[in-house]
């Protein structure tokens, strides 16, 4: 009973605050003779104001009993409450007093400023200390694939940034529901009011995984299910390092999980297909499809489910013969790897015409800047491998309409080392890739060749 009385406190509180900013309003509004009369109602006002703001501090008295807020944020907003209530009973009485009506508007002005902070402790309590500039810092977000695996110390680098995220607002240093912290180990070992909530070595009795795979409904469920969830990439963490053992100090390597934390953060990117079209289009031409197999062109979805494909010329014959076939599935070809094979300028002017590329891939072929020049219009292109050609700067010059461009490879081109700072001004938003590095890798690169 006690602790529902309490839980009505943050419903409570917001009358007071209306109440008593009426009183203020009323204390300062400008007000025309027949009006007058208001001004009387203000000290009825302020007493009810007193009363309710009474009321709000009991049921405030009763939550802080529940043990579920940092004592010292708590014991500040209850200073401040108190006074408020001392205040507006003092305001309410010398309201009635003629003789004090020279501190009417200084009383009015005190209070309007310890509502104000009342408020704020108040509300910083209910949602965490940043609720107010939350929406400003989106950068919080955990972001673990810039994570250096082969360095990184499993808790600090990749647990606790997942916490952080995404439980510190209420298992943290100024809120702890169900009893529980999660913001340093020693916290997290001891566990909550039903426990201890990890067990090393066995995710299924960690209670901290367990509430993670709750449906998404059920009320023990975490976060809950009005917060940010976890990625499947963030509970593959946090259940990694408890099969791990859980151990606070030991390095990512150390704890044997490297390979397989490799695998869990890089399959998670291939999944982010953001040069994939979110609108979905009829499957392509099954026809076209089974003739471009017979023509050796490997054809695969972009992801299981997906109607776009990714078609890689690997093993392809009679190339002008393809290109044409492609053309007729040009609103489902998203992704082109016609690299290492004879690919001229002439072709360059079909390819030209598949305007729902996102990548193409075109290193070691015959292309030249008369061919490129031609891609202008491809505006959807976002990735762009042009290794081992014979293009030089003016040929990309000829791209910077394309405005989507994120990356574009130039390595063993015709590119002088002294025209690639003026290529990097004129594409600010684009990423020339000059030098030594790994071209990422398409899912068709490891597909089965028949
Ligand atoms: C919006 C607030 C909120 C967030 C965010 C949140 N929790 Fe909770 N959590 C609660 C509440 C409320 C309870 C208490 C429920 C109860 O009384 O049984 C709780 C209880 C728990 C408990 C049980 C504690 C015990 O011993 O009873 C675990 C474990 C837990 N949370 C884990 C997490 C994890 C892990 C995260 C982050 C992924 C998280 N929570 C994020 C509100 C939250």
């Amino acid at each position: 009973m006690q602790e529902f009385i309490g839980r009505l406190h943050p419903l409570l509180v917001h009358l007071p605050i209306g109440i008593l900013l009426l009183a203020i309003l009323f204390e300062w509004l400008p007000i025309r003779k027949p009006f007058k009369s208001i001004r009387r109602s203000i000290r009825f006002i302020l007493w009810i104001g007193f009363f309710s703001s009474l009321a709000s501090g009991i049921t405030g008295y009763l939550l802080s009993q529940s043990g579920e807020y940092d004592s010292q944020a708590v014991t500040w907003h209850q200073y401040s409450g108190i006074g408020l209530i001392f205040l507006s009973l003092t305001y309410a009485w010398s309201r009635g007093q003629k003789q004090l009506k020279p501190i009417y508007k200084l009383l009015s002005v005190v209070m309007l400023g310890l509502i104000t902070v009342t408020g704020h402790l108040g509300g910083s309590l209910t949602h965490g200390e940043d609720y107010l500039t939350a929406g400003f810092d989106s950068a919080k977000e955990t972001d673990l694939s810039n994570v250096n695996l082969q360095q990184a110390i499993y808790y600090n680098d990749l647990v606790k940034p997942i916490l952080e995220s995404k439980c510190y607002g209420c298992h943290g240093s100024s809120k702890q529901k169900g009893k529980l912290r999660l913001d340093e180990p020693q916290h997290i070992l001891k566990g909550g009011k039903g426990g201890v909530i990890l067990v090393a070595g066995k995710v299924d009795e960690s209670e901290m995984i367990n509430r993670l795979l709750l449906p998404l409904n059920d009320e023990d469920h975490m976060p809950p299910k009005e917060k940010k969830q976890l990625t499947e990439k963030e509970i593959a963490v946090l259940k990694t390092w408890i099969t791990s053992g859980a151990d606070f100090k030991k390095s990512v390597a150390g704890s044997g999980q490297l390979t397989e934390l490799e695998n869990i953060l890089s399959s998670q990117k291939a999944v982010v297909l953001s040069d994939v079209p979110e609108k979905e289009v009829p499957p392509a031409d099954a026809n076209v499809v089974a003739g471009l197999h017979k023509l050796g062109v490997v054809v695969v979805p972009v992801a299981s489910g997906s109607n776009y494909l990714s078609v890689n010329l690997i093993n392809a014959t009679a190339l002008d013969s393809v290109i044409d076939l492609l053309i007729a599935v040009k609103e489902h070809l998203v992704w082109l790897k016609a690299g290492n094979q004879p690919v001229t300028d002439i072709h360059l002017t079909k390819i030209a015409r598949l305007t729902s590329l996102t990548r193409l891939a075109l290193e070691h072929t015959e292309i030249t800047d008369q061919g490129v020049v031609g891609l202008k219009s491809m505006t959807t292109l976002q990735h762009f491998n042009l290794n081992y050609t014979k293009v030089t700067a003016s040929g990309v010059m000829a791209l910077t309409p394309l405005k989507n461009l994120q990356s574009v490879y130039l390595y063993g081109t015709n590119i002088k080392p002294e025209e690639m700072a003026e290529l990097n001004r004129s594409f600010p938003h684009t990423h020339l890739e000059f030098g030594n590095y790994i071209v990422p890798a398409l899912p068709t690169d490891t597909v089965e060749v028949r």
